[in-house]
């Protein structure tokens, strides 16, 4: 039978069969390649599609923009500060008047249960941007940079290094068990997955054959990794303070050159970006002269080297994302 994704929302990945995940990133594919042999693909004519933030972005938003343009939608932008909801207008009534309005709703922001009453209430295809919990339309686009370099993803072993219990790690166990890859977070006692999301992943793997494992030791989860997988240490949302307790944790868990010297030697490396890896931006200043660290969660050498994926799996979010629309909204 084929996979029939119309009218659905795109929460968690949880909700997705491995198969109609599998039909996500094939259109995805061939998104890119339209877009690369210059084929209009303007299949959405008509529709309107508004992208509620909460939270910053570039890549998601511009993806969002790019895509709905692509496919010939009209977008709107509400960013964090110019909308009603949540100050003069509850979630439910918001969702009622987008769900008028609109064909579908990207939302990007703090809890996982906002984007599900923005689904329950819109009668309309929701997708989630990012929240605290989840960033399912990530996972595509990380997903197809591994299949652009290796082909089949079924048990290649990807390790995350960090806070492993952030939105980026959850989603990344999430994809794992579904496409049966072997992950593996890589993280001190405190920053490991939650153990009810991790028992649920591994009841997942049991059909898929993925494998799902937790270790502290950065030398033996890296040894023979196809890919290494990190992101920032604090994420949006959690408060300033919170800083100096991560990088106690966390900075034993930076993926630099010798951490790569332990895989294997034609592993890639990821990381969704934004990235604290230089001096270059405010943050990355400020914790250079409150803390002394030149880099953060990657090194320049690791970011910029030969083995590093990031910028290929950035322009990944745009075809991914416009593959989940037009699946969404055909
Ligand atoms: N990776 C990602 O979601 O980036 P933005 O925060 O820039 O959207
Ligand atoms: N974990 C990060 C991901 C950013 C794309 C955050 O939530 O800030």
């Amino acid at each position: 039978m084929g996979v029939n994704v119309r009218g659905r929302s795109f929460l968690t990945l949880l909700d997705y069969t491995p198969a109609e995940i599998n039909y996500l990133l094939k259109l995805s594919a061939e998104f890119k390649r339209m877009k690369a042999n210059g084929e209009p693909h303007k299949y959405l004519e008509g529709k309107n599609i508004v992208l509620l933030f909460e939270k910053t972005s570039t890549r998601t938003r511009c993806s969002f923009e790019v895509a709905g343009r692509d496919l010939g939608m009209g977008v709107t932008y509400l960013d964090p500060g110019s909308s009603q909801m949540g100050k003069k207008e509850s979630l439910r009534d918001t969702a009622y008047v987008l769900g008028r309005l609109y064909d579908g709703i990207e939302y990007r922001g703090y809890k996982q249960s906002v984007v599900e009453d923005l689904a329950k209430y819109s009668g309309v295809p929701v997708w989630n941007g990012l929240t605290d919990d989840f960033h399912p339309t990530q996972m595509l686009a990380d997903v197809l940079t591994i299949q652009e370099e290796f082909g089949d993803v079924r048990g290649k072993k990807m390790v995350f290094f960090g806070d492993a219990r952030n939105n980026v790690a959850n989603s990344l166990m999430v994809v794992s068990a579904k496409l049966g890859m072997h992950f593996v977070a890589c993280a001190p006692k405190e920053q490991m997955p939650a153990a009810d999301l991790a028992a649920k992943c591994r009841e997942v793997a049991k059909e898929t054959g993925a494998v799902i494992e937790l270790n502290e030791s950065v030398e033996e989860a890296a040894k023979d990794a196809d890919v290494l997988y990190t992101d920032i240490w604090v994420s949006m949302g959690e408060p300033d303070e919170i800083w100096a307790k991560r990088i106690e944790l966390l900075q034993p868990y930076q993926v630099n050159a010798k951490v790569m010297s332990y895989a294997k030697p034609n592993a890639i490396f990821l990381h969704c970006l934004p990235s604290y890896h230089d001096r270059n931006t405010i943050v990355g200043e400020e914790i250079y002269e409150k803390f002394g660290l030149e880099a953060m969660e990657v090194t320049d050498e690791v970011i910029y080297g030969t083995q590093s994926r990031c910028f290929d799996e950035a322009e990944n979010r745009m075809h991914t994302i416009k593959a989940v629309m037009y699946a969404t909204l055909k």
